[in-house]
């Protein structure tokens, strides 16, 4: 069943001088942060890595939604846990047979997500999603923020939301990448139940209110 939804922003979007105040301004009116962690390998990208995460960790009680474009992200589990992740996502593109990552992910103590990329099919990820507690659909391709949204991947959405459904799961379902007032609504209908937003939120003139808007457009 799709629950009701939450808004992750992803702070790959935020002012990494002034990381504290950005999460502070938004806490209150949203429900997880996103945390995008690029290591150069898997994404043509560097973001972020341990030290900054055990930082946020510091500023906010929200649960820490940590995103891994990583090669070799089940390195990265029990440092991610020590610093006070909450939830580790791992691309079905590095683990085409993600049972061991999961595995560790629950040893240590860590919520455990499976992400699929936009030319990923649906079949890729169907024999693996009851091991995770939340599936991520990229609407963009990983590696950047403020790309557009990519419409082709509602259809794969719509499919896992009917698994989970008719396997009576309460996975969550995640949607990354591009997501703003207008893109929000197509999601939703399509089944998503958590939505990333980086720049739209992060880059607009009043974060709250954006995120509002995020909110109202769907609801
Ligand atoms: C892309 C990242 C996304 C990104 C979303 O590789 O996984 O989480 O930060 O940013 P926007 O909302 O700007 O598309
Ligand atoms: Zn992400």
């Amino acid at each position: 069943m799709i629950k009701p939804p939450r808004i992750a922003p992803s702070i790959l979007a935020a002012d990494f001088g002034y990381l504290a105040d950005e999460i502070a301004r938004i806490e209150d009116h949203v429900d997880l942060l996103h945390v995008d962690v690029m290591d150069g390998h898997f994404v043509p990208n560097v973001s972020l890595g341990m030290p900054v995460i055990a930082s946020l960790r510091k500023v906010t009680n929200l649960p820490l939604d940590c995103h891994l474009m990583t090669l070799n992200p089940d390195h990265y589990l029990e440092p991610l846990k020590e610093a006070g992740a909450d939830l580790a996502t791992v691309h079905i593109e590095v683990f085409p047979d993600p049972s061991g990552v999961a595995e560790i992910a629950r040893d240590v103590g860590l919520g455990f997500g499976l992400v699929i990329n936009p030319p990923t099919p649906f079949e890729a990820i169907e024999p693996f999603i009851e091991l995770a507690d939340m599936v991520v659909v990229m609407s963009v391709h990983p590696g950047f923020g403020g790309q557009a949204f990519i419409e082709a991947v509602l259809p794969k959405l719509e499919r896992i939301r009917n698994f989970v459904d008719s396997a009576g799961l309460s996975t969550d379902i995640e949607i990354d990448g591009g997501i703003d007032p207008g893109t929000i609504r197509p999601a939703r209908e399509a089944g998503a139940d958590v939505f990333v937003a980086g720049t739209s939120v992060f880059r607009a003139p009043d974060p709250v209110l954006a995120v509002r808007e995020l909110r109202n457009a769907i609801g």
